[in-house]
C-alpha cells in the first residue's frame, strides 16, 4: 500500500517476517537528523498497540534533543551502576539476576556508555496501577521496533531505562506521571551500513515451534 496523509507519508507494506530478519539492533548509528517524520511514524505505531480492555496504559516519551539525550545516556549509565552494585542483593528475591547467560551479558555492559551516541530515544511509560501494562508495553515497544526496521532505520532495546524511576531530575525531565513507570526503551538511529535480510542466529523453527 502506498498513500500519504497530511503528515505521514505511508510507506509500501514489508511483512513482519521480513522486518525481523533485517539487521536492525544496531549498537551503533550514524550521526545525522532521521528522515521527517519517521519518530512521529514509530511512536504512532506505539499508541496503535493493543492493551488489555483497551486501557491504553502506556505513554511515549520521544527524545530528539541533543542534549536531553545525552542525559538519559547518563541517567541510564547510573541506572546500570546502581543495579551491578545491587545484583548480588536483588539476586536474593530473584534468582534469575543470579543465571549464568544473565551474568555474561550483564558483564559485556558493565563498562562505558549503555546508550549509543546519534541516537534517538522513545521511552514508554507504563501504567504501574494497572494489569498487564508491562505486556502492554512490550507490545508497544515490538510495533515501534517493526516500524523502525521498515522505514530503513536501526534500532536497539535498552532495559536500563527501567531504572529511571528511581532518579528524580529523570522523572522530571521525561515529566513521568504519578503512578508511572519508565519502561524498556526503543533507541532509534541511522544505520551505520544498509539493513539487509541475514539468517540471524535463533532457534530452530522446529526447536521452537511445535505442533498438536
Ligand atoms: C526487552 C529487551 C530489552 C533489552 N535490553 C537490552 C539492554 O538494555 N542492553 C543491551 O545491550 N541489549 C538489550 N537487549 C538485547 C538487544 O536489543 C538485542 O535483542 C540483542 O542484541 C540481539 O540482537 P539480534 O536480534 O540482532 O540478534 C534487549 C532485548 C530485549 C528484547
Amino acid at each position: 500500500m502506498t498513500g500519504t496523509d497530511d503528515r505521514i507519508v505511508v510507506t509500501d507494506y514489508i511483512d513482519p517476517v521480513t522486518l525481523l530478519q533485517r539487521t536492525s539492533h544496531a549498537v551503533a548509528f550514524a550521526p545525522g537528523t532521521l528522515p521527517p517524520m519517521a519518530l512521529r511514524r514509530i511512536a504512532e505505531a506505539g499508541r496503535l498497540s493493543p492493551s488489555l480492555y483497551n486501557t491504553q496504559p502506556v505513554r511515549f516519551v520521544v527524545i530528539r534533543d541533543r542534549s536531553a539525550y545525552e542525559k538519559l545516556r547518563t541517567g541510564c549509565n547510573t541506572s546500570r551502576d546502581t543495579f551491578v552494585k545491587a545484583r548480588k542483593l536483588f539476586a536474593t528475591m530473584n534468582r534469575r539476576l543470579n543465571n549464568p547467560t544473565f551474568v555474561a551479558g550483564l558483564e559485556r555492559q558493565i563498562k562505558g556508555d549503555v546508550l549509543p551516541v546519534h541516537g534517538y530515544a522513545i521511552v514508554p511509560l507504563h501504567d504501574d496501577r494497572l494489569t498487564e501494562s508491562v505486556e502492554a508495553a512490550s507490545c508497544a515497544l515490538m510495533a515501534m521496533q517493526l516500524e523502525a526496521t521498515s522505514l530503513g532505520l536501526a534500532s536497539a532495546f535498552c532495559s536500563w531505562t527501567r531504572g529511571l524511576s528511581f532518579q528524580k531530575e529523570m522523572v522530571a525531565m521525561l515529566g513521568v506521571p504519578e503512578g508511572y513507570k519508565p519502561f524498556t526503551s526503543l533507541i532509534v538511529g541511522l544505520p551505520t551500513h544498509p539493513l539487509v535480510t541475514s539468517e540471524k542466529q535463533r532457534r530452530a523453527f522446529d526447536d521452537a515451534v511445535s505442533w498438536i
